[in-house]
């Protein structure tokens, strides 16, 4: 008994939900009682096997409003499919429009589980015959395919051109085995729908994105762009963290493809990882290129200066509205990682200090992307300092790192298996080689090389190369900022 109250409880919204379908279905009238229990009971049954086990997952679980726009968007279609069907007939319902934003703003597996609740929903209500059904499921099947594979705006339009044919192709078995004689207008709506629709996608997206700070592929991508206003004051103010930032990109893109994660979300979001370090950009190592303004400093707050890179970034996000996920990695790229350097000088000037002070508040990162982000963060952090890098010491050094910090346990919440952290590992390598194979030094490397040349002392130079070795060191046990 305690089990089922607990069930209800935490469930309540996904009954409401179905029940809502079968009154918007019906309005404006009430849903006929025997179709009313029996379907509801079908459909619950239906929901709680084939929907709700996508929704029951990251970043639903993070994130409310991935709940509320899901919902929001069933209710929707149900609603529009019956009032276009009322007027048009059972070929004008726009199926297309909440399966491919599905599709768009979630993935696959959900717009696939979501064409088939819309196809038995409108078959068990309508009375559809198994033809109807097989019309329904089909396109919103091609809708979720095509639609989850969407980067640009166009797609939408070839996405819905195949759905329109697959409609006419429907319409003619239809009236061919039932002996119907051609009505044009239906052939018509049954081919434009589908690109009325497409426009609509395409014209609410932007809206949705911005309300809901859930962004689909199209847009994670045009915020990558230079001309995103952040990422240019980034550019502007810390060319070096901009530089780092773009290198972590590459990496995090290429680990995501190969392990099948959402390789357009880990660049757009490595992109902005480190974003707060705009508004003081001289306190971190890829900006310095002369005086260090740490030597001033005591380790501690060095640590709680550089730390206020992660709030000034998630201020930043919030305020222009950043996709939440972008967002999420601002923290989690850190996780609750201990500030190494700052802990271990601070030992070295005999502070007693815990480590637990040096550790940056988390949360760990909760999601694939976010996780890579991390990995790719530490490991540039350490292949800038590499020094002659052949491919058996990058892969040293990738491997190091990468074992560290899941030794940490920084990785238990992200979902990475060790399958995956190996083949990160090759991926990451992979980059790295290629990279160093045409490198171009940092431009602050070159500054340095030329201060010291002014300096004109070897002893000096000597000097300045024991200093950097040993940062080496500690940047390739952890990251360094
Ligand atoms: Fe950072
Ligand atoms: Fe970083």
């Amino acid at each position: 008994m305690k089990k089922t109250a607990d069930f209800l409880l935490l469930n309540w919204l996904d009954f409401l939900v179905v029940l809502l379908c079968f009154f918007l279905f019906e309005l404006p009238h009430l849903p006929n009682s025997f179709v009313l229990v029996n379907g509801y009971i079908a459909m619950l049954v239906l929901w709680f096997v084939v929907v709700k086990p996508r929704i029951n997952q990251k970043p639903f679980v993070l994130h409310r409003s991935y709940y509320v726009l899901f919902y929001l968007t069933v209710l929707c279609g149900i609603l529009l499919s019956r009032l276009l069907t009322r007027q048009f007939g059972s070929y004008s319902a726009p199926f297309f429009i909440p399966i491919t934003l599905i599709a768009l703003l979630y993935n696959k597996e959900l717009a696939v589980a979501a064409s088939i609740y819309f196809a038995l929903f409108f078959s068990t209500v309508s009375g559809f015959n198994s033809l109807g059904f097989t019309l329904m499921l089909t396109t919103c099947l091609i809708a979720a395919i095509a639609g989850s594979k969407i980067e640009k705006r166009m797609q939408v339009a070839k996405s819905a051109f195949f759905v329109g044919v697959t409609s006419i192709v429907f319409y003619i078995l239809h009236i061919k085995m039932q002996g119907l004689k051609a009505d044009y207008l239906q052939m018509l709506i049954a081919f434009f729908m589908p690109f009325v629709s497409s426009v609509v996608c395409i014209g609410l997206l932007p809206f949705i994105e911005y309300a809901s700070m859930i962004y689909s592929n199209i847009d994670l991508i045009e915020l990558g762009n230079l001309n995103n206003p952040l990422l240019k004051t980034l550019s502007l103010r810390a060319p070096g963290t901009y530089y780092h930032s773009s290198m972590v990109a590459n990496l995090a893109e290429a680990a995501a493809q190969r392990i099948g994660a959402n390789a357009i979300l880990a660049r757009t979001a490595a992109y902005f990882h480190d974003v707060g370090k705009a508004k003081r950009p001289y306190f971190y190592t890829e900006n310095i290129f002369q005086e260090n303004p740490h030597d001033e400093l005591s380790p501690k707050l060095s640590h709680l200066v550089i730390q206020d890179h992660v709030k000034a970034g998630l201020e930043m996000a919030r305020r222009n509205r950043l996709p939440l996920l972008v967002q999420d990695v601002i923290p989690q790229h850190h996780g609750t990682r201990v500030q190494k350097y700052f802990y271990h000088k601070s030992k070295e000037l005999g502070e007693e200090l815990n480590e637990n002070e040096f550790r940056y508040p988390g949360p760990k990162p909760q999601f694939k992307e976010a996780g890579i982000i991390m990995l790719a963060d530490a490991v540039e952090a350490a292949a800038r300092s590499l020094k002659n890098p052949s491919a058996g010491r990058v892969q040293v050094m990738v491997e190091e790192i990468i074992s560290g910090i899941y030794n940490e346990r920084e990785l238990d919440e992200s979902g990475l298996t060790l399958k995956d952290l190996e083949a990160i590992a090759e991926e990451f390598t992979k980059v790295l080689l290629n990279i160093f194979k045409n490198r171009i030094e940092y431009p602050r490397e070159d500054i340095k090389k030329v201060i010291s040349l002014a300096q004109n002392s070897f002893d000096q130079q000597n000097k300045k190369t024991d200093k950097q070795e040993s940062d080496q060191q500690n940047d390739g046990q952890g990251h360094r900022k």
